[in-house]
């Protein structure tokens, strides 16, 4: 597992399990208002990514692929809730910015959005950003870069919670 340095970490999927098992990894290190960005094409693997988050993070709701509805909410016991926004059917900038990705920020939930670039200038700078990139029918190669303290700390406990170093 090559570390690329404080800020950045590489490292294979070799399944869907293991993917959703690397998200439940992340998921329960993830505290109230954290920012994490999903990028990568169509079908790499970024909603089965969100579904191993949400239940590492607590939630017992079932993840479905967002991109009908723009936004899904999932809840946890204690009254928590995580964002799951899919910016990629948003074609103008105008729609982006009616989605009210303000307010979310705004609130102590967790907000995890597929398609950033679709929010140019409505998300904060400093967030996790998770870069899938299909490499096989089986295998994913996962990338993690931290922009801020907070998320420097995030990834660093994540690869000490994953790979134990
Ligand atoms: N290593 C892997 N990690 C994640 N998904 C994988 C992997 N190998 C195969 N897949 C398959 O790729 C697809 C990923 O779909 P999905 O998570 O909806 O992607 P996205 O949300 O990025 O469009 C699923 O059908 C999943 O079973
Ligand atoms: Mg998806």
């Amino acid at each position: 597992m090559p570390i690329l340095d404080q800020r950045s970490l590489d490292f294979w999927s070799h399944s869907p399990e293991q993917t959703v098992r690397f998200g439940a990894r992340l998921g329960e290190l993830l505290a109230p208002g954290d920012v994490l960005t999903l990028s990568g094409e169509l079908g790499a693997g970024k909603t089965t990514f969100v579904s191993g988050l949400c239940r590492g993070w607590g939630s017992a709701d079932q993840v479905t692929s967002p991109t009908f509805v723009l936004v899904n909410v999932y809840r946890r016991p204690d009254g928590q809730s995580l964002w799951h926004v899919d910016g990629y059917r948003l074609t103008t900038r105008a729609e982006a910015q009616t989605l009210g990705l303000d307010d979310l920020l705004a609130g102590q939930g967790v907000v995890v959005v597929e398609w950033p670039e679709r929010f140019a200038g409505l998300l904060p700078g400093e967030r996790l950003n998770l870069t899938l990139r299909w490499a096989d029918h089986t295998r994913r190669g996962l990338r993690l870069d931290a922009a801020g303290p907070r998320y420097e700390t995030l990834l660093s406990d994540f690869r000490l919670a994953a790979f134990g170093s």
